[in-house]
Parts: structure tokens; sequence; C-alpha cells
């Protein structure tokens, strides 16, 4: 048996399934067992190890709802583009965009690709990602779809942060069907979704719905055939202009729809409706330099759910620190510091279907655990630079000592 408790805490910042409200306590232990958390409280009993929190914050380990690290090379020339006066959707009218990770995807070996994809996950470990959701789609034909997607199986299997995989080969058209886009669908529906499930290395199934990529139809067909295939609905939606994908989200019962920039209210209405949970995306938002950040206050308003991720990419956000993210939906979209730590734990987590095992730190989940370098929780929405977590603990193991 293997025995670690969490001693000196200052705060345990989490939120508690029972009470449904983030709760802080004040100078209390945890208990971990066999990888578990057994017992939260005062003066707790002996044990195998002692961590010291120091007097430090505690919280659960991020998950990260929605990414694509599968690529070789960020698109860099673009940002530089773009701080020139391009936008993300000009750049991409004019032959730039994620067309351009295609064809380094499809050449390149598939140990190569493991270790590019397993240092990223370094990354995001380091900042206190302990789950992630991460999505192929930078290959686009079957075989490179299955090779990013079995990269996300062993990489997850031989890294501490789980990941939790998903496809998305509805990303962009790739060059051979720029003039036959229905053929492009066909082969998602008859031949990719198939494979992916036949393999069983996926367990959702993502769409860029938006104008000059997927529509609202094509974009329904692909999501009820992964249906069909075991495969859950989650879908990019009104990212730059309202395309009527959130709509589309409350019809196919989609678990969330993320990005939001531009939903409408109908749009929102029928989320709440549909519990469609909202994945926000600031950085994202943030990187391309734009103002119009998602309306969190009127989805809130409404009744949906909100998660926070990094959307970590190839072109339009680079950031993989979760920790950054809550300081730009605190700052950007006045989320309160208690629900920019809901949004990226437990609703994250329940995004991905897991919020019964992660994404909060009560008895009987998983010890994910951060241990950060300061004492008060008012700092985090400033003080994200440098590194504020101090010690990472997934699974009930130190993983990661910062300090
Ligand atoms: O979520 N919107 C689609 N996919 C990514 C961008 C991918 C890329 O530009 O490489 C996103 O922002
Ligand atoms: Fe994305």
């Amino acid at each position: 048996m293997n025995s670690i408790k969490l001693k000196n805490i200052g705060s345990l910042i989490s939120y508690d399934t029972f009470q449904k409200k983030v709760i802080s306590y004040e100078n209390t232990e945890i208990a971990i067992e066999n990888g578990k958390i057994i017992e939260i409280g005062k003066k707790l009993g002996s044990c195998d190890n002692i961590i010291d929190c120091k007097s430090n914050i505690v919280t659960p380990g991020f998950v990260d709802p929605h990414t694509h690290p599968v690529f070789v090379n960020s698109r860099n020339s673009e940002f530089i583009r773009r701080i020139s006066g391009e936008s993300y959707e000009q750049i991409s009218l004019d032959g730039g965009g994620i067309i351009n990770n295609i064809q380094e995807l499809r050449d390149v070996e598939e140990y190569i690709l493991f270790n590019i994809v397993k240092n990223r996950m370094d990354n995001f470990l380091k900042m206190g990602t302990t789950t992630i959701e991460a999505k192929s789609g930078y290959g686009l034909d079957t075989d490179s779809e299955l090779k990013s997607l079995s990269v996300l199986k062993n990489v997850s299997d031989n890294h501490a942060i789980d990941i939790v995989p998903t496809f998305m080969g509805a990303h962009t058209f790739p060059n051979e069907f720029l003039d036959n886009k229905e053929g492009f669908v066909d082969l998602i529906c008859d031949e990719m979704i198939p494979a992916i499930s036949d393999q069983g290395i996926a367990v959702f199934n993502d769409v860029f719905c938006e104008k000059g990529y997927f529509s609202p139809s094509q974009a329904k067909r692909i999501l009820n055939a992964g249906k069909k295939y075991g495969l859950q609905p989650r879908l990019h939606a009104d990212e730059f202009t309202d395309s009527n994908a959130a709509e589309l989200a409350a019809e196919v019962k989609a678990v969330s729809a993320d990005h939001l920039m531009a939903v409408s209210n109908e749009g929102i209405i029928k989320m709440a409706k549909n519990n469609v949970i909202g994945i926000l995306l600031p950085g994202t938002t943030f990187s391309l330099g734009k103002a119009n950040y998602a309306p969190f206050i009127n989805l809130k308003n409404n009744g949906v759910e909100i998660a926070l991720a990094t959307d970590f990419n190839a072109g339009s956000c680079f950031i993989s620190s979760m920790p950054f993210i809550m300081s730009l939906s605190c700052i950007f979209m006045k989320f309160s510091i208690f629900e920019a730590l809901k949004a990226c734990t437990y609703t994250a987590a329940k995004s991905l279907g897991l919020q019964k095992k992660i994404g909060s730190i009560e008895q009987g989940k998983n010890a994910d655990i951060l241990i950060w370098n300061f004492n008060d929780i008012n700092l985090i929405p400033s003080h994200f630079l440098p590194n504020p977590i101090s010690k990472v603990i997934k699974n009930g193991k130190l993983i990661l000592q910062l300090d």
C-alpha cells in the first residue's frame, strides 16, 4: 500500500459536488492511498510519505478539454502576418491556414510525431494540466488520421498526462478535395469514421463548422455518422461568424460547442435547453488579436454550463498554460476566480464525461492535485508568470517538483 499525506495546505480550493459550488477550506490535510483521495480533514493519521505544502494553495489538476497538439511545425509566419494587420480569416482565404500542415503530417514518421507530441505534453504537465482532450485533424486522409490517433494513444500510455482522443477529420478540406467537398465528407463518413471506430482509438468526433470550412449540413452528416459508430459529437461553433453552429450542437445533442465568439442568442438558448456545455477559448481570441471574446456573461445568465480550454494548435494559439487561460477569462470575460477554476477543472472534466473520477478534490476521486507557489487564490489572475505551479501530483504520485 502506498499512502501520502499533504500537510500544511494554506487553502484547499475545489468544486464540491454535493454543495454544487467551489469551496475554500483552510488549514486542512489530504490523505491519498493507491492513487485515490481517501480523506480530507484536520490532523489525519500517519502515512508512508508526507508532502509539505508550505501554507500554499492547493487545487485539482487542470483538465484541458480542447487542444490540437498533433502537428509537426507551427505556422509562425502567419503570426507575423497577423501582427502586420492581416486576419486569420484573410490569411486562410489567401492559401494559408490548416491546409499548410497537411503534407508534413502525412510525411512524418510515427516515432518522430510521438516525440513531438510527448514533448508538448511535458509543457502542459508543467503548467498543471493532468488530463487533456486532444484532436487529430492535420493529416486529413485515413492513414494519417489513424497515425495521429495512434500517436495520442501511445503518448497517453507513456506519459503521466491522460489524453482523451477526439477524431477531427473535418478540420478543413485538403487540396485534393477542394473541388469536391461533398466527396471529402463522404470519405470521412464512409471510410475514416468506420476505420477509427474499428480500432477504438477515439472517444469524440469534432467538426470545424464555420464559413469557408464545414457547413451546418455537412457538419450534421459527419456528426450523425460518428454517432452511429459510437463517437460522441463536439463542435467548433460560431468562432468567427454566426454559422448556426450552436443551434446544430443543440440539435445533434453535442457534448460541447466550442469557441462561440460569434454565437447568437437563439444558439445560446438552444444550448442551455439541450445541456450543451460551452467551451470558451480566450487564448485564441487573445493570440489572434481580436476584441470579441465569447459572451460568457450572456451564456451564464441563460444557464449554459461553461468550461475553459487552451485550444493549443498549429496556427491560432500556441498557449499550453491553463493558469494563463484563467487569467484571460478573468481579465477579458469577467469570470470570478472561483468560476474560472470550476471551468478549468470540474466542468472541463464533465465535458469529457470524467467528472466522477477527476476535476475536483473529493473523497474517492483520483488524486490529481496541484500545489501552487503562493498562498492566496486572489493572486491567480495576475501572477501567471513565472510558472505559478510548484508541484504536480497525478494519480497519487508526485510527478513534478518545480520549486
Ligand atoms: O480551434 N478552428 C479550428 N481549429 C483551430 C485552429 C487550427 C489551426 O489554425 O491550425 C482552432 O482555433
Ligand atoms: Fe480548436
